[in-house]
Formats: structure tokens, sequence, C-alpha cells
């Protein structure tokens, strides 16, 4: 170990009881802590590098897998050339190479969204209008899981601004995992409303909840119950929020289901419309 790294421990420490420490030497001190200030800095720009390489390799993966995936399928098209003795277990191998390949990009894809660095372009949005469109794309697997997904929509909203790509995936996040938490057989609500403050959208699941301890857990990085799950859809989440300045809150009824809260600050779209106007003035 370097000797300059231990020396402000061993000039900090606290002097047993009774016994006066020696006068620190000034000079030394602060040189240490430079030290060790250089050391972290270090330390976060390692990290950010490895973070900007991780993210290179990961869009590096995505088009051989977007090959393997696309051969896969063009094989399944032809698999009637198979000698039919073999055909079943052809298609087996074949599917399996298929899922796993997908799972493989979905992986990367959630990876992507979250080494990327933040960034958002808002606008004003009709919430409902938005849900819309969104809730109809998720539509098939929900019905592939007779799951039904009903909505309670307020009048009038206030139109909330918003970077609609990136609410969208938070929003597809939190459903996926409330068509996940369901399995099969179930009802995923889908609400707005407004408060003072926010425009709320609520998504309410009757897949039996969170376990109380793991309330909190669940929005860490990592974090999942899922024998496939990569335990980013709410780290995403709520990070996608919070550059909104909003929130992600859960609503938990343990053994019933879940809800969760996605609330968007109205002050955004006053920002956007000061900064319209601006533009507009400037011409
Ligand atoms: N609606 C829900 N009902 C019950 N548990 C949930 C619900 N949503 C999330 N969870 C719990 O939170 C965990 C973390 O969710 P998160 O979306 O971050 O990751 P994941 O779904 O496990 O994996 P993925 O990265 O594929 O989304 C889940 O594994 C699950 O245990
Ligand atoms: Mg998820």
């Amino acid at each position: 170990m370097m000797p300059e790294r231990r020396a402000p421990d061993t000039a900090e420490r606290p002097s047993p009881v009774g016994q006066t420490a020696p006068p620190a030497d000034d000079a030394m001190l602060k040189s240490a802590r430079r030290v060790r200030r250089n050391v972290e800095e270090e330390r976060q720009a390692r990290l950010a590098f490895l973070g900007t390489l991780a993210a290179g390799l990961a869009h590096e993966i995505r088009s051989p897998l977007e090959a393997i995936k696309l051969n896969a399928e063009l094989l399944s098209e032809d698999i009637g050339c198979v000698h039919e003795g073999h055909r079943k277990e052809f298609e087996n191998r074949l599917e399996r190479v298929k899922r796993e390949a997908e799972q493989l990009k979905k992986t990367l894809d959630e990876f992507l969204a979250f080494a990327r660095p933040p960034k958002i372009e808002v606008f004003p949005t009709d919430i409902n209008a938005y849900l819309r469109e969104l809730i109809e794309f998720a539509e098939p697997e929900f019905r592939a899981a007779h799951i039904n997904v009903v909505t309670d929509f307020a009048d009038g909203l206030y139109p909330v601004a918003i970077d609609q790509a990136q609410m969208g995936q938070a929003v597809m996040n939190i459903l996926a995992n409330a068509r996940e938490a369901i399995r099969e057989h179930g009802e995923v609500r889908v609400a707005t409303r407004e408060t003072e403050k926010h425009v709320e959208i609520r998504i309410r699941d009757n897949g039996g909840g969170v376990k109380p301890e793991l309330e909190e857990k669940i929005f860490e990085v990592f974090f999942t119950t899922r024998e496939r799950g990569t335990g980013l859809g709410l780290g995403i989440a709520r990070r996608v929020v919070e550059e909104h300045e909003g929130a992600l809150i859960l609503e938990n009824r343990p053994g019933v289901g879940a809800e969760f809260i996605i609330q968007i600050p109205k002050g955004r779209y006053l920002e956007y419309s000061d900064a319209a106007a601006g533009a507009e003035k400037a011409k």
C-alpha cells in the first residue's frame, strides 16, 4: 500500500482517551487529502469509461444478434425441407435459438436505455390519447394471456410536457411487470387523474402485489425475482420519471396487487410555453 494513502487515516484517528494527540502536520494532511481526492476522481473517470465501453459493446452485439434472429426465422420457413423424422427436433432447436436471441436483445435494449446519458425532449401531450396508443400496442400480449386492460381516464387533463419516447418506455415497463405478475387471467387498470400539481398515470394489477420487505428493493437496478428478468425495468422507469421532475410511487396491496403511480408535474409545461414564446418573440 502507498504510504501517502495511509497518512490521513493515521493523522485523523481519534487519540485514545486521556492522551493528547501530537499536532498534525498541516501541509502533510492537505497533500494526503489531495491524493485521496485524485484517487477518487480517477476511480470515477474509470467507471464512466467502462460504462461507455460497455454501451459500445452492447451496440456491437446488437447487429449480429439481429442477423441470428432473422436467419433462424428464415430457417423456420424452410422447415419443410428437413426430413420428416427430424423435423420436430429441428423445429424445437430453432425455437430455442429464436427465444434466446430475443431474450438477449431485450437485455441489451434495457442495458442501453440505462447506459445512455439522460437527455429528455419534452412536448405538451394529451396523456389520455398517448396512453390509448401505448395500450393498443401492448394489447396483443395481454390478450394472449387472457388479461383485460381497462381504462379509467379523467377528462380535460392538463397537457403536461413529456418526452414521449422515454415516458413510453417507463409505461411499457410497468405494463410488462403487471402482465408478468398476473401471468394469466386477470385485470390491469390504467387510470389518469389530475391533482393540484401533477397529472397522474396509475397502473394497477391484480397479480398479488410485492412482498412488503421488497417494496423499496424492486426499484434497485438488477434486482429481480423473475427467472428471466434483468431487473432494469423499474430502475429505468423511475429514472425517466425523475428526469421529468416527477415521481414513481408504488402503492402495494400484498397478496392482492400492485399499483404504480407516475406523477408528472404541470410546471414543465409552463417552462415549455415560456421557451416557445421566447423563440416566437425572437423571430
Ligand atoms: N406489478 C408487479 N407486481 C408484483 N411484483 C412486481 C411488479 N412489478 C415489479 N415487481 C417486482 O419487482 C422486480 C423488479 O422489476 P423490474 O421491472 O425492475 O425487473 P424485472 O421485471 O424483474 O426484469 P426486467 O429487467 O425484464 O424488467 C420484479 O422482479 C418483481 O419481483
Ligand atoms: Mg420488468
